[in-house]
């Protein structure tokens, strides 16, 4: 009866006849059919897992469990000795990363289903960030829609492309707050709201999971960097994090505890030091929040090297102490530094860790594997990746996703949108070095994807415009890092520097084209590798002479479209006074081009909203909405004078977007003045568009407690939606605020708590809302 079942999987997961013909595949396939009876897309029970894993830890040798708790990367780095992926797989390494040919991937996984002593499948795992072939926006930029529908899906177009090559597990989504844009991977999450990102990082989850992740187009997710990574002194990546016991559970868990509510299957843990304590060995994070408050259940794997890292810290002794500070804190895989194993087995044998810690500790990763369906399905039908990355939905879905997350910042005139029929604009200039990008528009994580599917800026326009309009494109001047970046090194590095007679040459030139049309589109921005990892900034500054050129152009007197194409928020302050028309991009991914044709002449209408606030200039950061009121709150007369230089406020507030049409937020209505603590407090508003055309808005709701054990943020997100009216559409809008919203963690009580005090309410299109309301909680 077994072989009759094995023989019902073998056409599902493509495997070809001729590659089961040795004795040792058929004794491998046995062996996982022996251990279950499941077929492709069912869902597992948790009784069963529990069985199933048991019965492997009976049969495994110390070594092999510790085996399954490392992971190898496809190359070694520098510095990190390695075993090759050949040796890993035969070993019976848990994982493998860093590999994305489905043909590699097979032979890897032949190689340990068949010739490992325990055939356990490797589980490959990959950086899938914001797609896999086919790139959606960054992360940053999805969040701008504001629609958490948009991270769903596109996650789970990443997921099925992902999984059509082998990899059944993605180290996304990331999930740290960050409220300093000079560091680069601010990037990569959904900026420094909690309420925000909470509800991107849940999203994300169910995308990249979906509802079974035996079913072929879902991979395991994993929650990074655990915890505080976004908050490195001076924005410095890697470098030492100070937060807070309040800002930990108010601002920076709350998103982790959200994608956990999800159900993420993994967590990874982060590089820095968290308070002095390196968040890899930190037993406080792993244990006492993550699986004794929040009952945690799935797996941690440390951030590439944190392992070994535990020692370069200065916190670990040698390799042995951070082998026992990283497995006795509560991380159950070690990424690419070799340390578990080669040291755990010792550490068991002087008895500082017990066999059945060990036990534990691989019980989760195993659990995985048998959820992912990998033990019935160990192999990638090697077609498979052709047909799924043709599909033209994805194609449509990234450039929708594009759409959607589109920020308008400016409109001057409302010289947006632009005459699309060629009538006014018979010709347009297209300058800068960013509109034919295809590096910059996928970001660094996304570098992996099918660079040639890119449409960039200028091909969109011409994509858009055809014959109708003369497109003439200029560069100008290159951007490039000052300092090569390590991973820009290795991908395909940035422009080179031109010489400064070179540069002038460049902005000459462009001068020249844009006297020559009728308007200009200035793409402007950041390359790749000036985002990302190891890529903070001192300045938020355009970087190289793109301002210099954004001037040049904008004195020859035409109309100027500032796009820009950003991994973080920049200071435009000039442009922000002197060109008429902005338009945020952010990272748009494969379809940027396109979408943002469709946003310039106005075949949308943008109504994505910034997820993090713009500084008016780099000395401001870091400087986010949600700060507390302090002894100087705005409206006092000290307060816009505490810079001497600058002022106080930021350039764009957290929230802010534009759009083609204009929105009125009226009636502000609280069901009670006063509801007991525990209740419900439900607000409702009237939003009409009043404009002439159909239009996004994302209402947002803020609220405020007054009084308290603690001093509460001026103003906190919770609660936005984004809807669709068409002109003239009036609609109510209602919010429910309950326990969540409106509880906060105390440090005095060590708990989340819900006091009987007042809150107000703002209502509105930003985090600067005036239609204000209020109520209190009552004993
Ligand atoms: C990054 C992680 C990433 C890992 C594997 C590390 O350098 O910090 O975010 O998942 O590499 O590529």
């Amino acid at each position: 009866m077994k072989m009759i079942h094995l023989l019902r999987v073998v056409p599902l997961a493509g495997w070809s006849f001729a590659r089961l013909c040795s004795k040792s595949v058929i004794l491998g396939l046995i062996l996982s059919q022996l251990l279950t009876a499941q077929t492709s897309g069912t869902t597992i029970s948790e009784k069963e897992v529990r069985v199933r894993v048991d019965d492997l830890l009976s049969k495994m040798t110390l070594q092999e469990k510790i085996n399954q708790m490392a992971q190898v990367g496809a190359y070694a780095l520098p510095g990190t000795p390695s075993l090759t992926p050949d040796e890993a797989a035969l070993q019976g390494i848990g994982s493998i990363l860093w590999v994305k040919d489905p043909v590699q991937i097979n032979k890897l996984q032949h190689i340990a289903v068949e010739q490992s002593r325990m055939h356990i499948p490797v589980l490959f795992g990959l950086d899938v960030i914001h797609g896999f072939d086919t790139i959606f926006p960054a992360p940053l930029t999805m969040a701008a829609s504001w629609d958490p529908t948009v991270a769903e899906k596109g996650q789970a177009v990443a997921a099925r492309e992902a999984r059509a090559s082998g990899i059944a597990w993605t180290f996304a989504p990331m999930v740290d707050i960050a409220r300093d844009a000079r560091w680069g991977r601010i990037i990569e999450g959904a900026g420094e709201d909690p309420y925000l990102g909470a509800a991107m990082a849940r999203a994300q989850v169910q995308g990249f999971q979906g509802d079974n992740l035996a079913s072929p187009d879902h991979v395991l997710a994993c929650a990074k960097h655990f915890a505080g990574y976004g908050a490195p002194d001076g924005g410095r990546d890697y470098d030492s994090v100070y937060i807070s016991e309040d800002q930990l559970w108010n601002v920076y868990f709350p998103p982790f505890k959200a994608a956990e509510e999800a159900g993420v299957g993994s967590f990874m843990s982060a590089y820095m030091d968290l308070n002095n304590v390196p968040a890899t060995g930190n037993r406080f994070l792993m244990h006492d929040v993550l699986r004794d408050t929040w009952g945690f259940k799935g797996f941690v794997v440390s951030d590439a090297r944190a392992v070994a890292d535990l020692v370069t810290h200065g916190f670990a002794h040698d390799a042995e102490d951070a082998a026992y500070r990283a497995a006795t804190a509560g991380v159950n895989m070690d990424m690419v530094g070799g340390i578990y194993y080669g040291n755990l087995e010792k550490l068991v044998r002087a008895g500082k860790i017990k066999e059945p810690q060990i036990d534990e500790l691989t019980r989760p990763i195993l659990a995985a594997k048998i959820r992912l369906g990998l033990f019935e399905h160990p192999y990638v039908d090697e077609s498979l990746h052709a047909q799924v990355v043709s599909d033209h939905a994805s194609t449509n879905m990234a450039r929708w996703a594009a759409q959607r997350s589109i920020t308008l910042l400016r409109n001057e005139g409302n010289i947006l949108p632009l005459d699309k029929t060629g009538k006014r604009i018979s010709s347009l200039a297209v300058i800068g070095p960013l509109a034919d990008d295809r590096m910059a528009q996928m970001s660094m994580w996304g570098s992996g994807g099918d660079r040639k599917r890119v449409v960039t800026v200028i091909e969109g326009i011409r994509n858009f415009l055809g014959d109708r309009v003369r497109v003439e494109y200029v560069k100008g001047p290159n951007v490039h890092r000052q300092i090569p970046s390590y991973f820009g090194r290795m991908l395909g590095e940035d422009d080179p520097q031109l010489t400064p007679r070179q540069t002038q040459e460049e902005i000459s030139k462009a001068v020249t084209v844009a006297k020559n049309c009728d308007a200009v589109v200035v793409v402007l921005g950041e390359t790749a590798f000036l985002s990302g990892e190891s890529a903070a900034r001192s300045t938020l500054e355009l970087p190289g002479n793109q301002e210099d050129l954004l001037k040049a152009v904008v004195a020859t007197g035409k109309p100027v479209v500032l796009v820009l194409i950003n991994g973080r928020p920049l200071d435009i302050s000039w442009a922000a006074e002197n060109v008429s028309a902005i338009v945020e991009a952010g990272i748009p991914g494969s379809e940027g081009g396109d979408a943002i044709a469709d946003a310039l002449f106005g075949d949308i209408n943008p109504g994505g909203k910034l997820p993090v606030t713009w500084p008016l200039h780099t000395g401001q950061v870091p400087i986010y909405y949600a700060h507390n009121l302090s002894n100087v709150p705005e409206g006092s007369p000290i307060y816009a004078g505490r810079y001497s230089d600058i002022p106080t406020t930021p350039l764009y507030p957290f929230g802010y977007g534009l759009s083609y049409t204009t929105f009125s937020i009226t009636d502000l209505k609280i069901d009670s003045p006063a509801t007991k603590v525990g209740g419900t407090v439900t607000a409702s508003v009237e939003v009409e568009n009043t404009g002439k055309i159909a239009g996004d808005e994302v209402v947002q709701l803020y609220i405020h407690q007054r009084a308290g054990q603690a001093s509460r943020p001026v103003r906190e997100l919770k609660g936005f939606r984004r809807i669709t009216l068409a002109r003239g559409e009036k609609r109510s809008v209602k919010f429910t605020l309950g326990k969540d919203e409106l509880s906060y963690w105390s440090t005095i009580e060590k708990k989340w708590v819900l006091e009987p005090e007042h809150f107000d309410v703002w209502v509105g299109e930003d985090s600067t809302a005036k239609l204000h309301g209020e109520f209190a909680l009552t004993k």
